[in-house]
């Protein structure tokens, strides 16, 4: 064994003793290859998510039904980018730079979150995306606070507070919806059918087909799999479901007595697959918008850039 074997060994030893007590692992820390490479994927993805899923609400800010909903709906979008903010900043911390995720999504080469891909046709798809999206981001997002790596844990923390205010405003839109006429009913009833199968595959796919789960969940960076998150949210959106007044699109689900959980139908897999692959209704248009952003952006950025290099001259000078 060479000396940097004996190194090395005794560096991982410390790192998975951190990991055994539940410690966290901070930005100095050392760590494997692996573990880095993971965060970096898992957190990049989640911030091309946030930025991605600015556009699907965003094209109704301008068409909404009053000033207060207005109002509700740019605020919601704003977070969104904020939170798209904390994460790239978390990932930075690996060691890798924002351009270069930036230009990773636009090549590609990284994910973001199939619900994204899919067309808002109504403003009913407002409340919709507040009360099952992003309920289905907390439900998924909240063990993410005790993930393993401290930058991204901490992260959470504000995304997930910010997450509720969220999912509260969509479930009190479709509220509203739902006391007002038989077409505003129906307009909340088309759109819950149409968001629910997406919803659950946003948890990622089955357990036993899912790559990254034992070895995320071993290095704490995953709290769950991918199946008890989902049905977590089953358990969860049923009863907010009867309280609305819509009904799941989903004959098979049922209260099962014994396991004290809802069975539920299977999402329609190879359509994850699909989109996951850039087939989606929305893929092209998405990634177009967000090119097209980023390219308007770039005398922003240069224009801070000149401005940092200047302040840095005369604080020498
Ligand atoms: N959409 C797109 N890609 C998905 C996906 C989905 N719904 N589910 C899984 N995938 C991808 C994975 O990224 C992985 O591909 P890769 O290895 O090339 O990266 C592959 O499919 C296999 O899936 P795994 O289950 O093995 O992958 P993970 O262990 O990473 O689990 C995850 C997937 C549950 C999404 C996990 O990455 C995660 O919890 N991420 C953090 C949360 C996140 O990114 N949420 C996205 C939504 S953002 C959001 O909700 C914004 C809010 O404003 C609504």
């Amino acid at each position: 064994m060479t000396l940097e074997m004996v190194q090395e060994s005794e560096l991982l030893e410390g790192f998975d003793a951190t990991i055994a007590h539940n410690q966290r692992i901070e930005p100095r820390d050392w760590m494997p290859e692996g573990y880095r490479k993971t965060l970096i994927r898992q957190i990049a993805q989640h911030a091309h998510s946030e930025i991605i899923g600015m556009q699907p609400e965003g094209n109704w800010i301008t068409s909404s039904p009053s000033l207060r909903r207005k109002a509700i709906l740019l605020a919601k979008v704003q977070d969104e980018a904020g939170h798209g903010m904390y994460l790239y900043s978390a990932a930075e911390t690996l060691g890798v730079d924002r351009a270069e995720l930036t230009e990773r999504l636009l090549s590609g080469a990284q994910k973001y979150s199939s619900i994204f891909n899919y067309p808002t046709l109504t403003y009913a798809d407002m409340g919709t995306i507040g009360w099952l999206v992003d309920g289905a981001a907390i439900c998924n997002q909240v063990p993410l606070c005790r993930s393993s790596y401290g930058p991204y844990g901490r992260a959470m923390i504000r995304v997930c507070k910010e997450e509720s205010f969220h999912q509260r405003q969509g479930f009190e839109l479709l509220m509203t919806m739902m006391r007002g006429t038989e077409e505003q009913r129906a307009m909340v009833q088309e759109s819950v059918n149409r968001w629910w199968w997406p919803s659950l595959m946003m948890f990622g796919p089955p357990d036993d087909d899912s790559p990254n789960t034992a070895q995320s969940m071993a290095w704490g960076i995953k709290r769950h799999t991918n199946d008890e998150l989902r049905q977590r949210f089953v358990d969860m959106s049923v009863p907010q479901a009867e309280v609305l007044g819509v009904t799941l699109p989903d004959p098979d689900l049922r209260w099962n007595a014994e396991r004290e959980s809802h069975d539920f139908g299977a999402p329609d897999w190879s359509e994850l697959m699909d989109v996951i692959k850039g087939n989606g209704l929305c893929n092209a248009e998405r990634i177009a918008n967000r090119r097209k952003a980023h390219e308007d952006g770039a005398w922003v950025r240069e224009a801070a850039t000149a401005f940092a290099l200047k302040n840095a001259k005369e604080s020498v000078a």
